[in-house]
């Protein structure tokens, strides 16, 4: 297992903020209930992204793999970890990081069933940490991911530029950031300024959740070795139908 470390205290202290423990089970609670459609929306592309990121994965049996969640949440990616034997017999050293604590008890449950559904019940040979954390200071070393995912995560973060610097930085050469994002709309001008007036509203009623963010260009300007991503509309996915999706690879 990869070593979970103290994270930049100077990174920590900026980006760490007090939260509202209340509020954190609401929002909690929320998500674990209230995102199905937009899951099975984007079921299909989640399912492609996963299958590249597990074919670039370290092979082997007796191999483990380190998957990092920025913003894990309550883990619903947790049953493509299990989906179509893609574990291919490896160890899966999954570390989720999130500065809602109220999250860990639904993420648990959820890769217990995705496990139950999925994984034929076993199990055992998949690792499931759950750090409480930034992405603007992860916990880990340089070099020690397999593997980065991040799902509607750097619409909340305070500072995109210091989350995808964090990522790049615990990503081992070669190894993918697997990204699905809400952004600003680049193609329908009217949503653009709907989401540009009620963006405030958002952010304070919704966990710090941006609609105005315009991601990829973020991702684009990291200095990755490659990015493959893909513009796409969700129809009656209002405010957050325009999404990216795609990897950047270190
Ligand atoms: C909209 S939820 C998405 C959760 C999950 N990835 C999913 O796909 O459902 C946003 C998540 O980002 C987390 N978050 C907020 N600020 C963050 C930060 N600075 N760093 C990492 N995660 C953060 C929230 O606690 C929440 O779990």
């Amino acid at each position: 297992m990869t070593a979970i470390v103290d994270a930049d205290p100077v990174l920590l202290a900026e980006f760490d903020r007090q939260r509202n423990a209340k509020q954190d089970v609401l929002f909690a609670k929320g998500m674990n209930g209230g995102m199905g459609g937009y899951e099975s929306a984007v079921a299909a592309r989640k399912n492609d992204l996963f299958e590249d990121v597990f074919a670039s994965l370290p092979k082997g049996s007796n191999v483990e793999a380190t998957v990092v969640e920025v913003g894990m949440g309550t883990f619903p990616n947790a049953r493509y970890y299990f989906d179509g034997g893609r574990r291919g017999g490896r160890k899966l050293d999954i570390v989720g990081v999130d500065p809602n604590d109220a999250m860990e008890s639904f993420a648990r449950s959820n890769l217990a069933k995705a496990n139950e559904a999925f994984g034929g019940g076993g199990g055992e040979d998949a690792s499931l940490r759950i750090v409480h954390g930034v992405a603007e200071a992860l916990p880990l070393k340089d070099n020690s991911a397999d593997a980065v995912v991040c799902t509607l995560t750097l619409c909340s973060v305070l500072d995109q530029v210091a989350a995808v610097s964090e990522i790049k930085r615990i990503l081992k050469p070669g190894a993918p950031f697997m990204f699905i994002e809400h952004v600003l709309s680049e193609d329908d001008p009217r949503l653009a300024a709907q989401q540009i007036s009620l963006n405030g509203m958002q952010v304070a009623m919704a966990d710090g959740c941006h609609l105005d963010r315009k991601t990829l260009d973020v991702i684009d300007a990291a200095g990755f070795a490659s990015v493959r991503s893909e513009r796409f509309t969700l129809p009656g996915f209002g405010l957050i139908s325009s999404q990216v999706a795609g990897i950047a690879i270190v």
